[in-house]
């Protein structure tokens, strides 16, 4: 038996309660892990919420690393010891969009990681960057992958482009990061001054307060002389006419997030006039993750972690992502 943190239906931090579960032994083409840590997402955030609530009582967390405590017959990728990180679509392996919203994703439409033990097909697991614990590895699964993706799977971003990254949070530290590693020059915004010092330290060219600055894309625009190349919009709804202002005539945006929102109004024109690549992103295929992480393993990139809490402080470590203080990932280690 090992500890799981189950949600109750609806969701809610008064639903959550701690449970027994078994540890069953691998079958064939399975692996049985001993997890240590997951990380925090804002999708995990409105399941345990109760934004948008399990139907049934649900594990929690997408995100999930661990140690392999056991292999089932035929599988031959990894071995017993090996630090392994979960993917957020154990059905969508490789190649186009497979998957449709979010019925087979771990702690949404089917249980997830916040628990000590788990067993599952080989193929939900790949392995994590050499060197990293499993607390590094637990950043990666959706914020990570969905910035990986947005600059070097659904566009090719070049040394010498640009790229505009929205807030402090998970996808855009890693998207600050990423760019960077391809030589990329990157906008980076905050509504925080100090948070704006604080994406300098880790190498943006430019920051800009999207408080005070309220036309932030024409001074984004301005600043990448003519329109920044590749924006990774991560506001939605409030932030999504700004990004046609900030991006370049033909320029490519990822429409990754809905921070302010999922509906409002938008003049399309820009759209149009700019001949703008808007394309919709849901995380990636495990392919996706093998290649982000060799590219990981290649740059000595690290995660930035900004606070890590144990797994029965759930409800705590989701509201202090409400606090919206935080500076890259909160994690949650076992
Ligand atoms: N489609 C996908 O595949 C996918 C995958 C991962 C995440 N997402 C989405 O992407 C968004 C970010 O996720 P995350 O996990 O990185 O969230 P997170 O870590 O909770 O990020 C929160 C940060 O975003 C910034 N922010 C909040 N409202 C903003 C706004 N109106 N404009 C600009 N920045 C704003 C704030 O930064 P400052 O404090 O610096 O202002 C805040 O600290 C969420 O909507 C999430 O659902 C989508």
């Amino acid at each position: 038996m090992s500890r799981a943190i189950i949600v109750g239906p609806g969701g809610g931090y008064d639903r959550i309660t701690v449970e027994d579960r078994p540890a069953p032994p691998p079958g064939p083409g399975e692996i049985s892990v001993r997890l240590h840590a997951c990380s925090l997402n804002y999708h995990d955030y409105v399941v345990v919420s109760g934004t948008w609530g399990p139907k049934e009582p649900r594990i929690p967390m997408a995100d999930g690393a661990g140690e392999v405590t056991a292999i089932g017959e035929g599988v031959g990728d990894f071995a017993v010891g090996d630090i392994v990180v979960s993917t957020f679509f154990p059905t969508w392996l490789d190649g186009t969009p497979q998957v449709y919203a979010f019925g087979e994703v771990p702690g949404d439409g089917v249980d997830g990681y916040a628990r000590e033990a788990v067993t599952a097909p080989a193929t939900s697991f790949t392995h994590a960057p050499k060197g990293w614990s499993a607390l590094e590895a637990a950043t990666l699964p959706t914020a990570a992958l969905t910035a990986w993706r947005s600059l070097f799977g659904d566009d090719r971003l070049k040394p010498g482009q640009s790229v505009l990254v929205q807030g402090t949070g998970g996808v855009s530290i890693f998207a600050l990061q990423f760019a960077k590693m391809a030589g990329a020059r990157v906008i980076a915004t905050s509504s925080s001054d100090e948070k704006l010092a604080r994406l300098r330290e880790l190498g943006a060219d430019e920051t800009l307060n999207y408080r005070s600055d309220p036309k932030w894309g024409a001074t984004a625009r301005r600043l990448s002389g003519g329109g920044v190349d590749h924006v990774v919009e991560v506001g939605g709804a409030g932030t999504l006419a700004q990004s046609m202002v900030a991006v370049r005539v033909a320029g490519h945006i990822s429409v990754i997030g809905i921070l302010s929102g999922t509906s409002g109004e938008l003049d399309l024109m820009p759209a149009l006039a700019k001949q703008i690549r808007l394309q919709g992103v849901l995380v990636g295929s495990r392919a996706q993750q093998i290649e982000m992480i060799r590219a990981i393993d290649a740059s000595g990139l690290r995660p930035v972690i900004d606070r890590s809490f144990g797994l029965e402080e759930i409800a705590d470590a989701f509201r202090y992502q409400e606090s919206n203080r935080h500076f890259g990932k909160i994690c949650l280690e076992f």
